[in-house]
């Protein structure tokens, strides 16, 4: 499994978007644009196409891994995917807990937990995501929902189990909406995340664990974000579906493009 101690990496996560062509189509574009690229890249994609991009991406730097999975091995589960299910597809690691899971599926943090270990067994690399609503933020209970999300979703995984794991801070009202969090919110937000899990895990754990940044990531915001102390990566719906954005994204701090990195 991949340790990436803190390593930048940046994240596309597809949700339900891309035939399998058009998935091979922006593989076999992306990968050129991203040669030399200072981040590690990665891509959550749609179940049906982990199996055919993990072996396309076989000769790239590009990471092939899945948006969600079930917290058992096996079972009477109709319509649920299974970590090992993934990892026997090539997936090598999987974005738990996303709010669009929590809203509509009604995922607790207590089953996102059970997801964790279970994907930390499997041998996948978890990208949790915690993060407050608009609603909470306004009421000022931004750092109470993180400890909430964060003491739940990792409760009872060991420092050393820790290691394996990657935090995303994905705000909800940032998510789809345009509106990203400015880079000193955001930074403030990580900062916050650091703090929870040093009182709980100590300090070691919380200077090594990658905290990623999503919530309407684009390639002209990218480079401030990045610039931040307490940013390890960035986790980009809507501007990973297209080669163009999502490349220019990977390459923020070398892209001449107008307007970019400003
Ligand atoms: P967005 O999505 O970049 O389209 O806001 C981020 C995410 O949901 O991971």
């Amino acid at each position: 499994m991949v340790n990436p101690s803190r390593r930048s990496m940046i994240v596309g996560n597809w949700k339900m978007y891309k035939t399998i062509d058009e998935a091979l189509a922006f593989i076999r574009t992306l990968n050129p644009l991203i040669q030399g690229c200072a981040v590690d890249v990665y891509l959550a994609v749609p179940f049906t196409m982990i199996l055919v991009l993990s072996d396309a991406a076989m000769d790239t730097s590009i990471i092939i891994g899945a948006q969600n999975m079930n917290d058992v091995t096996e079972g009477a589960f109709t319509g649920e995917i299974a970590g090992k299910m993934l990892k026997d597809s090539g997936a090598s690691f999987v974005i738990l807990g996303h709010s669009e899971r929590r809203l509509y599926f009604r995922e607790t943090n207590e089953f996102i937990n059970r997801k964790v270990k279970r994907a930390v067994k499997d041998h996948l690399l978890p990208i949790v995501c915690v993060g407050e609503s608009g609603l909470e933020r306004d009421s000022g209970q931004t750092e109470e929902v993180l400890r909430a999300q964060i003491l739940g979703t990792f409760e009872g995984i060991e420092s050393k189990d820790m290691e394996k794991i990657v935090l995303a801070y994905e705000p909800v009202w940032a998510i789809g909406t345009g509106n990203t969090a400015t880079p000193e919110i955001a930074n403030e937000a990580h900062r916050i995340c650091r703090t929870i899990i040093q009182e709980k895990w100590g300090e070691e754990t919380a200077k090594n664990i990658p905290i990623l940044y999503g919530g309407s990531v684009k390639p002209e915001n990218t480079k401030k974000l990045m610039e931040q102390g307490e940013i390890d990566g960035l986790l980009v719906g809507g501007a990973s579906l297209s080669v163009e954005t999502f490349s220019q994204i990977v390459n923020y701090n070398r892209v001449t493009v107008e307007g970019i990195g400003s």
